[in-house]
């Protein structure tokens, strides 16, 4: 068991501690991550564009996915291991049982599946299996050719009343935790008042219980030159990339991170 286990992160969120996680892919930023205090590590499919060089996540598989997950748990002790199901990979609840398997059977603690109100069965027949899920709600980019881009979601009352809806249902059904993508810091905040579970953000202000970002985007380095609004690079002002992730942490912990410049409003 690593040092950070969900009922650390639920503890966390008792006492009003934020909680820190990056993703990470690799065995030498996950020792790094580790030095500098990250609690919990996402191996993301965001791997299929940051290191695969593809521009959306959807080409990216589970045997990938479990290529990384092996490759982080390698370099890891503390931080709590999460891994994205990739696209299509929760298709169907065979599909959702032996893909999770394989990412658990591979190092991770948890999984973490992309969607809405329709993960309730898959997150139900997981968790009473052993398999602790996040759910991602809100912009989900393995959505992305029905979403139209990759857009603020739960701008109208509308959306935003079906998504604290959705959270408060998938908390039910078995949810450890959700992580929230590009939702109004109000909504965002509502959210995370309303469920017990920790809540995640990135592009979703500074009140939910933790922070996420894509390692490569905080440490300033991007393929096609543009930067979301919600991204800071910690590497200004820092000699190493040891420091930038502990710039991170620290801002994280702090609530500097994230600005009200890095969120968006209804
Ligand atoms: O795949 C990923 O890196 C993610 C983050 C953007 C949250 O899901």
């Amino acid at each position: 068991m690593p040092a950070i286990t969900l009922t650390t992160l639920q503890s966390l969120k008792q006492k009003g501690e934020k909680i820190t996680m990056l993703t990470c892919y690799d065995a030498t930023f996950a020792h790094a991550c580790n030095e500098a205090g990250v609690e919990v590590l996402l191996v993301g499919d965001s791997l299929g564009m940051v290191l695969q060089g593809h521009d959306s996540t959807l080409p990216v598989t589970t045997a990938e996915m479990a290529y990384h997950v092996a490759s982080v748990k390698r370099g890891n002790s503390d931080a709590l291991i999460l891994a994205d199901l990739p696209f299509m990979a929760n298709a169907t609840l065979e599909q959702t049982l032996s893909n999770s398997a394989m990412l658990m059977q591979a190092g991770a603690h948890m999984v973490k599946v992309e969607g809405a109100l329709w993960l309730a069965e898959s997150i139900r027949l997981l968790a009473e299996r052993g398999v602790p899920v996040c759910a991602h709600m809100g912009l989900t980019p393995q959505a992305v050719n029905i979403l139209g881009g990759y857009k603020v979601q739960g701008r109208n009352e509308n959306q935003a009343r079906q998504m604290r809806a959705d959270a408060i249902s998938l908390e039910q059904a078995g949810a450890a935790m959700l992580l929230l993508e590009c939702v109004p810091s109000e909504l965002a905040a509502e959210i995370s008042q309303a469920v017990k579970i920790p809540v995640i953000g990135i592009g979703a202000g500074a009140e939910t219980d933790g922070q996420v970002l894509v390692l490569h985007d905080m440490l300033g380095l991007s393929i096609t030159g543009r930067v979301p609004k919600f991204v800071k690079n910690f590497m200004l002002g820092q000699d190493s990339v040891q420091s930038a992730l502990q710039a991170y942490v620290n801002e994280v912990k702090a609530v500097t991170f994230p600005g009200i410049e890095h969120g968006f409003s209804a």
